[in-house]
């Protein structure tokens, strides 16, 4: 019933057709005119568009790669400028991570990025979904990539009734069915684009996907209930206050302690944030802390529930102080941007 070889077929034919043009790609007709895949820019691209939108990630692509342009530059930057180039992108670990493998780049492979995928595994943020893909776009290494949209798309393909993420591992094994030498490259990103276009979570385009005919879930006119996922429970709150000290147009800011969800970025004072609703008269109450706004910030555990509490000061010390807060990750720009409401012209 699924004949690998017309499927591989007849998706690579949509990708030469109307797979998507993006700055990183070389598209299968640059490839003809004799341009190669740049792995420095591959591994960036594939690290940023990691649990967010290619348009979102396509401005920070091409400001790392200005600043930036070689594995080299990013292994000698100051890592305070890589972390506060990240802001916005989100999974902070992602920037850390992301010097750490230059410098290993740079000091353990003559500063000539790997396309091996058993060597890609060994770099720092490096897993299994990254290395494959490299591997299979700038070496034409038969991986086997799977991320999200690739999820979605096999899952319906075959109808695959075990829940995720249990059923992650199975999912996998029956996407590796379907992997062979043939252009593995342009196969794995033709399974993506397919999964970020046509094979959509809630409307999914099925009469003109080039897989239709071999779409099981399609057959029996139950795409969209595919992938099946085990119920989540609900996602848990945390609550704390954040603190906004205006100096005229200068905000306090300190860099948070390198562990933990938001490690080594800048950011606004906050208190610990704990499990239970805060009660406000405990907030530190040294100056004439004003409630100023509330923030409301999901992150991938937990949902975070900031009161923002605000000051004035009439003059700048020797702390951090910081007059353009888009450094700072979206949590605290939010909080920032919730004061100029209420103090704001
Ligand atoms: N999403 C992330 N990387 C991608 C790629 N190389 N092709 C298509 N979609 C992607």
């Amino acid at each position: 019933m699924h004949n690998v070889f017309d499927m591989r077929a007849a998706i690579l034919r949509w990708y030469d057709d109307q797979g998507r043009t993006l700055p990183w790609r070389v598209r299968p007709e640059d490839r003809a005119a004799g341009v190669v895949p740049e792995p420095y820019a591959i591994w960036l691209s594939e690290v940023m568009s990691q649990q967010t939108t290619l348009a979102h990630a396509t401005p920070y692509w091409t400001a790392y790669l200005s600043t930036f342009p070689t594995v080299i530059d990013l292994a000698d930057a100051d890592r305070e400028v890589i972390l506060s180039m990240w802001a916005g992108l989100g999974y902070y670990a992602r920037a850390r991570n992301l010097h750490k493998c230059a410098g290993v780049v740079r000091d353990e492979h003559g500063g000539v990025f790997p396309t091996d995928e058993k060597t890609l595994l060994t770099l720092p943020g490096i897993g299994p979904y990254t290395a494959a893909t490299i591997a299979a776009i700038c070496a034409e290494e038969a991986t086997n990539i799977v991320d999200g949209n690739v999820e979605r798309v096999i899952s319906r393909i075959f109808a695959y009734d075990d829940p995720l993420p249990k059923g992650r591992k199975g999912l996998r094994e029956l996407a590796g069915t379907l992997v062979r030498d043939d252009r593995p490259g342009d196969y794995g990103q033709a399974l993506m684009d397919l999964g970020a276009t046509i094979c959509s979570p809630k409307s999914p385009t099925c009469l003109i996907c080039p897989w239709q005919t071999w779409c099981v879930a399609h057959a029996a006119g139950e795409s969209v209930k595919y992938p099946i996922k085990t119920k989540k429970k609900p996602t848990p709150v945390r609550y704390g206050y954040a603190y906004v000290l205006r100096c005229g147009d200068q905000i306090l800011v300190e860099r948070r302690p390198d562990k933990g969800l938001l490690g080594g970025m800048l950011g606004v004072p906050t208190s610990a944030w704990g499990e239970k609703p805060t009660d406000h008269s405990a907030a530190p109450m040294k100056r004439n802390w004003e409630k100023i706004g509330e923030v409301v910030h999901v992150f991938t555990h937990f949902e975070l529930r900031l009161d923002v509490f605000g000051a004035e000061k009439d003059q700048i010390d020797d702390r951090m102080w910081m007059f353009d807060p888009s450094g700072l990750p979206t949590v605290f720009s939010k909080v920032v941007k919730s004061a100029h409401k209420k103090t704001g012209p």
